[in-house]
């Protein structure tokens, strides 16, 4: 004997004159006559009317079962609105299996909750349909990961969760030890350099729907727990890595929109940098960065004398943006390390209007609207300064005044390769890694990094690469360095000497000198791709029990304090917040 025989929402004129049980939580009961009620009943899979006894005490959110049988609803009472909306379930017996108080806030979609009240009763929270709809699209990504991953010789390994620090950048959570008192385990980041091992184990392809921990600053697309495809493979180059990681985004997104992506186009960092200055480029809207430094060689104008001179077309733009929104928009690109923000209007007759134009000349002038196509009623931003400055400026403008929600329009997918392997030089006047020290250097430029020196290590090109979504970054990846000629080499560079290297990473130098197989990896974020394909901006809407912007989580006050007896088990004593 089973409870039910059929879910609420699968109900239809198919079924009329079946006698069926019903299972679920009351949504909402309306008197129809003085001996009558209308229930609508809900489970996951939407709702069922079902006429009961008006006398019955069903309230809100009462867990019911209900027998009955399946009858064409009355002329003109169907509901278009919902799947079972043909047929209602009548001559029912109602069975009370919970009863319920009022819920904390109205069940339906209408009224925006307040956040962390939503957090605070999350199990009332998951009934509703938004996230019922998110979870089983979760569930149906990683199965279609798996599956992908599984297919294509790829094994899962589990790696642990108590592990030494690892270098991804970000703080470590950290556990204190018991037995080991005054020593403390780190939470993974990411497996990063068990993957490793097990690529010197001979795994050959190893993948992990994998658990990572990072205590950083939280916004719509972190939280200090998620989950990564992780993956690795030996023998294997940067392309193949693109192709085995391509096909599991492939399924799943096919998986949730029925429709199978093409091919995903690929991007080098240099070409990102300079069509949308951006390593993230959201090529879902043009607003290309236009480099116009040519035009400006001989200028007169003493703002365009810089190193770069770079613009975008907003187009029709000119309507958009009075006065005041210029300058809130200027003041955001000085926040951004601009001097300022040159604009023009483009005149009904094509020609171009703005306070700068009596400094430039004609060649100037015209020079702009041919570079930039400009038409009447589009406006024209442009910034001037180092090449650098003016490309990650005008990026954030772009994003600023053309990006629509992360969530809506096309999937955009975009590979970027060749990142540089150094993303700055610290004060020291060392650079600084891009991504972790293990990423190999491009090949061509091998040669440039023995030769290198200050500034000129930022142009050296690595062999890594991300994936791109709507202009959120989903993954990361690197060939890996496997010799330790190479290794040594970079080390040297960041000025990583033996006594720390063997500190930090010598269980993994240890490994590589037992036969360490050509490898590369990646891994992306599975909370980040599945906000994307349900249609949502944060990715706490994706996650059954997130933490809430400041790190904590209502529902079960975590973090919370611990006893003394507790800490001093630990060989711990608290310091005060200094205040
Ligand atoms: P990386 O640090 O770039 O690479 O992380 C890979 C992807 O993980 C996701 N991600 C996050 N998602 C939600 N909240 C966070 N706090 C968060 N941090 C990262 C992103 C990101 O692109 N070991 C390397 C990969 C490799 O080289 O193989 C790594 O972890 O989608």
């Amino acid at each position: 004997m089973t409870m039910r025989t059929h879910y609420c929402g699968e109900l239809r004129s198919t079924d009329v004159d079946s006698q069926v049980t019903v299972c679920g939580w009351v949504d909402t009961r309306r008197v129809h006559s003085e001996h009558l009620a209308f229930i609508d009943l809900r489970d996951h899979t939407g709702i069922v009317q079902c006429v009961v006894d008006e006398k019955l005490d069903l309230r809100s959110e009462y867990v019911v079962s209900i027998t009955g049988t399946v009858r064409t609803r009355f002329e003109g009472k169907s509901n278009e609105k919902l799947e079972t909306g043909e047929i209602e379930v009548g001559d029912c017996e109602v069975q009370v299996l919970s009863i319920a108080e009022p819920p904390p806030f109205p069940m339906h979609e209408r009224t925006e909750v307040d956040e962390n009240i939503r957090l605070r009763h999350r199990y009332v929270d998951l009934r509703k349909p938004r996230m019922q709809k998110n979870l089983r699209i979760r569930a149906k990504v990683n199965s279609a990961i798996r599956s992908a991953m599984e297919r294509q010789g790829f094994v899962e390994v589990e790696t642990p969760m108590l592990i030494a620090s690892t270098p991804e950048g970000a703080r470590d959570f950290v556990v204190p030890s018991r037995l080991h008192p005054t020593n403390f385990y780190a939470l993974p980041q990411s497996p990063q350099i068990f993957k490793q091992l097990c690529m010197v184990g001979g795994i050959d392809r190893y993948y992990q729907i994998a658990r990572c921990l990072r205590d950083e600053d939280l916004r719509a697309d972190r939280q200090f727990e998620f989950m990564q495809l992780d993956m690795e493979a030996s023998f294997a180059t940067q392309e193949d890595i693109i192709n085995f990681v391509s096909e599991a985004i492939k399924d799943s997104t096919e998986a949730i929109t029925g429709s199978r992506p093409g091919d995903i186009p690929h991007m080098t960092w240099n070409d990102a940098m300079e069509r949308y200055g951006s390593d993230k480029p959201d090529t879902r809207f043009g607003m290309e960065l236009i480099d116009l430094t040519g035009i400006f060689t001989d200028t007169e104008a003493n703002v365009f004398k810089v190193d770069c001179v770079k613009g975008i077309l907003y187009k029709g733009g000119s309507d958009h943006l009075a006065r005041n929104a210029i300058d809130a928009l200027t003041e955001k690109c000085q926040s951004w390390g601009a001097k300022g923000l040159a604009w023009f209007r483009v005149g009904d007759q094509g020609s171009l209007e703005g306070a700068l134009t009596k400094f430039m000349s004609d060649d100037e002038v015209e020079g702009i609207c041919t570079a930039l196509s400009t038409g009447p009623g589009d406006m024209v931003l442009i910034i001037a300064d180092k090449r650098r400055t003016v490309n990650h400026v005008l990026g954030l403008l772009r994003l600023e005044i053309g990006r629509p929600p992360v969530n809506t329009g096309e999937l955009k997918y975009l590979w970027i390769t060749e990142f540089p392997l150094f993303e700055s030089i610290g004060d020291h006047g060392r650079p600084i890694p891009a991504h972790h020290p293990f990423t190999m250097p491009h090949t061509a430029d091998m040669e440039a990094l023995d030769s290198a020196q200050g500034e000129e290590y930022l142009g050296i090109r690595s062999q890594a690469y991300d994936l791109v979504l709507n202009g959120w970054e989903l993954g990361s990846g690197s060939v890996r360095i496997h010799t330790p000629e190479i290794q040594s080499k970079i080390f040297e560079i960041l000025g990583i000497n033996e006594v720390e290297s063997k500190e930090k990473f010598g269980f993994l130098l240890d490994a590589f000198r037992y036969g360490a197989p050509p490898h590369a990896g990646f891994a992306f974020g599975i909370d980040r791709l599945t906000a994307i394909l349900s249609g949502e901006e944060n990715i706490r809407e994706v996650i059954a029990f997130p933490k809430t912007q400041s790190g904590a989580d209502p529902l079960t006050n975590a973090p919370t304090q611990l006893e003394n007896n507790h800490l001093e088990e630990l060989g711990l004593r608290l310091i005060p917040p200094s205040t």
